[in-house]
């Protein structure tokens, strides 16, 4: 099994626990994307009447433009649901659900559709189960003008601290490599499962674009010394954070958000309250 076809696997799980009249929040990133086709399509069958809330503009278009039913939180502030892939997930010593988010650069709005969620089901395929967090380079967003501020604090802690760079199609990254740096990106690019490489820090345009022909285009769309920061859907930064194994998850977030001009960061400990994991023994269920 493929790693997409155990993503299509979690997401069709997950649609199938949608019921009638509830308020659902949509996550970002490709296995959210495979999941709000399958809900579209139940909604499309008549299946269910719902009312959703997304935590990105791109998925927010995407529903809309499947014909979803999709509102703000000034109209829906309570959920009965959030569904949402992750970068990594982690089942603590306490059985508690940790995450690493934000590789699809939503994670500000992933944390606060997630927060106003009676329950939140993480989708991943098995690739993202971890022992522990931080392979995946931890995502801080962060307000434009404290950059300079931040960025020194963050490696101060030893996050190691890197900006994250626009892509010229729909963003994504322009990064300024050469030598050894293009062949990081090559191999980025030519495996799907790029997320899991301490490379894709510098190359999210690789995750963003899973067939190779889109890869091409965004590859063909780059032009050396063009490079713009990543901006998210509120307007900051994004600094990803080569932190390598975060052995205090708890402590590493309160240190982080301790830092002025930090917006939020990509650890989710503690609030998903179901994983399911795709892979090639079908479907796993965690539970928090
Ligand atoms: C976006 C996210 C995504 O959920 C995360 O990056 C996983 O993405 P994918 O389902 O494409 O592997 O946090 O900000």
């Amino acid at each position: 099994m493929t790693q997409d076809e155990a993503k299509g696997l979690v997401a069709r799980r997950a649609a199938e626990l949608v019921e009638d009249g509830m308020v659902v929040g949509l996550g970002t990133g490709t296995t959210a994307t495979k999941f709000i086709r399958e809900l579209a399509g139940r909604v499309q069958k008549g299946e269910l009447k719902i009312r959703c809330v997304a935590s990105s503009d791109a998925s927010h278009e995407l529903a809309v433009s499947l014909g979803m039913d999709v509102a703000t939180l000034v109209e829906l502030p309570e959920l009965d649901l959030y569904i949402d892939g992750a970068d990594e997930v982690c089942v603590s010593g306490g059985g508690e659900l940790d995450l690493i988010k934000g590789g699809g650069g939503a994670l500000l709005r992933e944390k606060i559709v997630a927060s106003a969620a009676k329950r939140f089901i993480c989708v991943v395929d098995s690739s993202k189960l971890v022992k522990m967090l931080g392979k995946f380079p931890l995502p801080v967003e962060v307000v434009k003008m404290a950059l300079p501020v931040v960025e020194p604090k963050l490696a101060a802690l030893g996050l190691h601290p890197t900006l994250r760079m626009k892509k010229s199609v729909s963003q994504g990254l322009k990064p300024l490599l050469s030598g050894a740096g293009q062949n990081a990106k090559a191999e980025a690019l030519a495996y799907p499962e790029a997320k899991a490489y301490p490379v894709a820090l510098a190359y999210p345009d690789a995750l963003a674009y899973p067939d190779a022909k889109a890869k091409d285009e965004a590859n063909d769309h780059e032009a050396p010394g063009t490079g713009e920061p990543y901006v998210t859907d509120e307007g900051n930064y994004i600094l990803d954070c080569a932190c390598g194994r975060i052995e205090e998850p708890e402590v590493t977030a309160a240190e982080i958000r301790g830092i002025v001009g930090v917006v939020e960061h990509g650890l989710f400990l503690g609030m998903a309250t179901v994983a399911l994991v795709g892979g090639e023994d079908g479907v796993r269920e965690f539970r928090a």
